[in-house]
């Protein structure tokens, strides 16, 4: 079911590095991608796929994760994405792609529906040193680097909150390394 599916498409930050998630499940899941709507139809968006330990490296070294877990500097070795997906914008289709383009995140959420319906997880990353990420990968300045999906077989249990207005809206892991995401309650996010 939708519902189970949305419930269960948490971000993930912590992985069996070690299971390996092949090219092939990759390119099926940006083909879920190619098939989501886009504005205007341009279809500006190109892909770059990681999931051999080098290339997963140099990623991982310009990634920020979870800004609110203060005291957690991210995955260590061992817990790490054993995938990547970077979502680009071509510049020779789209010279600008403005902020109200949501193609990157429509794109990024059937990706990682379609992870979680293969027994995958991952994360979406937006804080990320996009210049070093160039460099390291080559990436032609044809190219906007908009978001990376971080991927992998997920190693951590996360359980959805409500919060009353006025409470925490920031997650947090508990002594036994549950991660709590506190939601708004349906009534409060719906105005008439
Ligand atoms: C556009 C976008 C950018 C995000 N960037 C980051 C990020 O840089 N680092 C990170 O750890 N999580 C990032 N996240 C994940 C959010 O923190 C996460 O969606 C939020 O805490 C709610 O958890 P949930 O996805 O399980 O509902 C991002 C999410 C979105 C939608």
């Amino acid at each position: 079911m939708l519902e189970d599916l949305i419930k269960g498409n948490r971000s993930y930050r912590r992985f069996y590095q070690d299971e390996m998630v092949p090219a092939e499940t990759l390119k099926w899941l940006v083909n879920l991608a190619r098939l989501s709507a886009s504005a205007a139809n341009l279809q500006p968006l190109k892909y770059l796929l990681a999931n051999e330990p080098a290339r997963n490296d140099a990623i991982f070294s310009c990634l920020a994760w979870a800004g609110y877990l203060k005291d957690w500097p991210g995955p260590p070795p061992g817990e790490r994405p054993s995938a990547y997906i970077i979502i680009l914008s071509d510049r020779e289709i789209l010279k600008q792609y403005w902020e109200h383009f949501c193609d990157h995140g429509i794109a990024a959420q059937s990706i990682l529906l379609g992870a979680r319906e293969k027994g995958l997880g991952g994360c979406m990353i937006g804080s990320l040193q996009k210049d070093r990420l160039r460099d390291l990968l080559n990436i032609p300045a044809r190219y906007d680097i908009l978001l990376v999906l971080a991927l992998g077989k997920p190693k951590e249990v996360v359980v959805l909150e409500e919060t009353a207005p006025g409470g925490s809206i920031k997650y947090w892991r508990d002594a036994a390394g549950v991660h709590h995401v506190p939601k708004r309650r349906l009534a409060d996010i719906i105005l008439v």
